[in-house]
């Protein structure tokens, strides 16, 4: 098998769930934000969003009204999570990028999950921790959470596809192994 420093990179990306408090800087925040901007996109459209919160108090306000809506679900496990005082979506991460799309393109969440990758992939380029968070994607409509991730600058008309949390991975949790299933690949010749 062949391997370069592309290649390498990409299999080293690994999720961090556990994020130690240094904030990454401006610099890094701007490299990776700039790589989401490079991904393909359906027709070039370009009409999703990327909004970058580096402000603890807001961050935790918005965990808390998440929560809040898994508390409103009918699934009990949501409740459970709601009611949870520990439960933090973005394990404390210092960064939360919210990626955004306009709902009524059918490719939007395609766009979105190819701008997170390259995130994630120039995130471990640089040494920096990241994970997607899910848990906006389900509660973005809650009234609560509409209105504060307006007031963050979520463009009204966006649906969260998903968030990309960015930070340094704490060092007393080992990485874990990748395992790859085997059977997911077919070549025909
Ligand atoms: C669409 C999607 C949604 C995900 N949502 C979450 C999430 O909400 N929280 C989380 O901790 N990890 C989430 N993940 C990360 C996966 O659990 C992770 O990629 C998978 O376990 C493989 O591990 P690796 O990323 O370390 O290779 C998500 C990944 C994808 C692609």
């Amino acid at each position: 098998m062949k391997t370069n420093e592309v290649l390498e990179n990409i299999k080293a990306r690994r999720s961090v769930r556990a994020y130690t408090d240094q904030q990454i800087s401006y610099e890094n925040l701007q490299t990776i934000l700039e790589a989401a901007t490079y991904a393909p996109n359906g027709m070039h459209y370009e009409s999703w969003h990327f909004t970058a919160i580096q402000n603890t108090d807001k961050l935790t306000e918005l965990n808390n009204r998440i929560k809040g809506a898994f508390v409103k679900s009918d699934d009990q496990r949501m409740q459970e999570r709601g009611h949870n005082q520990s439960y933090c979506c973005y394990y404390h991460a210092p960064t939360l990028v919210i990626v955004s799309n306009e709902s009524t393109q059918w490719w939007a969440g395609m766009d979105c999950a190819c701008a997170i990758e390259n995130m994630f992939l120039a995130a471990t380029s640089l040494g920096i921790g990241s994970c997607w968070i899910n848990q906006l994607g389900t509660t973005c409509d809650d009234p609560e959470v509409r209105e504060f991730i307006t007031s963050l600058g979520v463009p009204e008309n966006h649906k969260v596809y998903g968030c990309v949390a960015l930070g340094f991975a704490d060092p007393q949790i080992p990485k874990k192994e990748k395992t790859v299933k085997v059977g997911t690949v077919t070549i025909v010749k």
